[in-house]
């Protein structure tokens, strides 16, 4: 692209307090009020202001990504969502997906997800729980103004983002997006990690693409236009964003810094590394710790997936480095030698070594091992184009069903099961489950998957097509960083993954369900590529009572 890398310093968003510090210091329930506005933001020096929709307390202090939300394990935080966006959308839209549509004018739908939260249904951001400005229209399945966050969880790495129904890609897109984090000091202090402002950082690194006047470009012819058309099956953008710049810069010492680093893509893969060998070393994915540090030179990071790492510039052999990215897009089928997006941000490193009281722990936190034992039930879920007896126009599915269609996937609380996720497309899915956390057992290569696919158009049922049986083909490693506790997994294409997906927590919690996980409206789960998402890789998940 035409702006100039480098010239803009990394942003560090506004830090909010989950809760409240009483007298003595005794932290309690904070209820805050988040806005949702429209007002312009700076993405580089170089670029006019660029007109997003974003989140923050006042309508001056809304930023993109949005301000940093920091809970404490325990402590419930309340957030009043409130829409403030004008009557209509700065991007396209395709009224021709499944959309939340308040009729012409009527604003612009939102609703609020906290993703890798263990919260109520009601406060998980239901796709239709929509609502407009001054909750003018609402979804049929909005019921509350006030979100409650109980925080039982393991401490991590969240993110909260919008999740109206067919508009999640463009009111990302727009800005609606921010970092939260669960801390626990009591397990989390001992294990001396860098720590305070300047050494634990947040990297929120997105792709878009700007017109020169600054606003955001979004391609809105489709690639179907006589079914739908402006939807795009992918949003890849030109240009790389961390933290609100494109392709911005940092000074650092020379000693250890954590990132937490979240991509907050529609659909874009990053692979990053540096540029002079660095390494990483990652201590945690999205929502936990892992056992242990695990070093890496790179970083493979689909759309929601975080990576909590330690880099330690210490030991850099050069003064500067560049943070740089080479995964194709779409992944993995992209065009490997288009080398756009191939910068990231760049540090530059202090010549005299700085004193450093953090270290890098041999074990971190032990979880149990994800294991098959005592799973309460096996299913399947199949990614796949789709095309309906109907003559529907042939779109990708979860089971080849639509969002509407009541819940197939129905685990009792308390409980763990098995998904075996056969990816029949050429892409790679990143399935995140709400609600539940997942850990890959196995991902194997399908040996016939055509033969698979006669049957599912025959017969549309995976058990019935004894999917398993194709799933003959040798095992493709996962990455040691991958195998923990997570709340998104990039299915890989060709493959059948098998994943346990558990209902219950990792410690002994006697809080850990403090609401009724089976009330309406339940939950969900999908492919995290926005795009995909929207149109419709997203399926219901109800839970049963014990
Ligand atoms: Cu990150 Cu259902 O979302
Ligand atoms: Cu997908």
């Amino acid at each position: 692209s035409r702006l100039e890398m480098f010239v803009d310093d990394l942003p560090e968003m506004p830090k909010i307090r989950g809760y409240d510090l009483r007298t003595g210091g005794v932290p309690s329930t904070r209820t805050l009020t988040i806005g949702m506005f429209q007002t312009t933001w700076k993405f580089h020096r170089d670029l006019p202001p660029t007109a997003v929709f974003a989140y923050g307390l006042r309508r001056e202090a809304a930023t993109v990504p949005g301000p940093t939300i920091e809970a404490l394990r325990g402590v419930e935080t309340r957030v009043t969502w409130q829409n403030h966006l004008p009557s209509s959308h700065i991007l396209p839209w395709d009224p021709t997906i499944p959309t939340a549509f308040p009729g012409p004018g009527g604003g612009v739908p939102t609703v609020v997800h906290l993703h890798g939260a263990i919260a109520a249904p009601a406060s998980d951001g239901n796709a239709m729980a929509w609502f407009t400005a001054g909750y003018r229209f609402k979804g049929p399945n909005w019921s509350q103004e006030t979100y409650s966050y109980p925080n039982a969880q393991e401490p991590g790495n969240l993110w909260y983002h919008d999740h109206a129904m067919g508009l999640t890609r463009v009111n990302l897109l727009s800005g609606l997006f921010g970092a939260y984090v669960v801390r626990e000091p009591g397990l989390e202090q001992p294990l001396g990690l860098p720590s305070g402002d300047e050494f634990d950082r947040h990297l929120v690194v997105f792709d878009r693409s700007f017109r020169a006047d600054g606003s955001i470009f979004m391609n809105n012819t489709g690639d179907n236009p006589s079914i739908h058309p402006q939807w795009q099956p992918e949003y890849f953008g030109d240009a790389v964003v961390v933290n609100g710049k494109a392709w911005p810069r940092l000074r650092v010492r020379r000693r250890r810094y954590r990132f937490r680093i979240l991509n907050a893509s529609n659909a874009r893969f990053f692979r990053f590394f540096f540029s002079n060998g660095l390494e990483f070393h990652q201590v945690a994915s999205d929502s936990l710790y892992l056992r242990r540090p695990v070093r890496v030179r790179k970083l493979l990071m689909g759309p929601s997936e975080i990576a909590d790492v330690i880099v330690d510039f210490s030991v850099s052999p050069t003064d500067s480095a560049v943070l740089e990215n080479d995964a194709p897009y779409p992944y993995p089928a992209g065009d490997p030698t288009d080398d756009t997006n191939g910068k990231v941000m760049k540090f530059s490193i202090e010549q005299r070594t700085a004193a450093d009281p953090s270290c890098l722990p041999r074990q971190l936190v032990r979880y149990p091992t994800p294991s098959p034992h005592g799973a309460a039930r096996r299913r399947y879920v199949v990614m796949y184009e789709y095309t309906a007896s109907t003559g529907e126009p042939t779109r990708l599915l979860l089971n080849g069903k639509s969002y509407d269609e009541p819940a197939t996937e129905t685990p009792t609380v308390g409980t763990s099961e098995l998904w075996e996720v056969i990816n029949l497309t050429e892409d790679n899915h990143p399935l995140h489950v709400h609600l539940g956390l997942l850990a890959v057992l196995e991902q194997r290569r399908l040996s016939d998957p055509e033969a698979l696919k006669a049957c599912l158009a025959r017969r549309s049922d995976a058990a019935a097509c004894r999917a398993g049986q194709h799933a003959r083909g040798p095992p493709t490693p996962v990455p040691p960083q991958e195998r923990g506790w997570k709340n998104v997994f990039k299915v890989m294409p060709g493959h059948l993954t098998t994943l346990v997906v558990r209902f219950s927590p990792l410690r002994p919690s006697p809080v850990f369900y403090p609401f009724n996980v089976t009330a309406e409206p339940g939950y969900v789960y999908h492919c995290h590529i926005l795009d995909h998402e929207d149109n419709v890789m997203m399926r219901p998940l109800r839970l049963l009572p014990p």
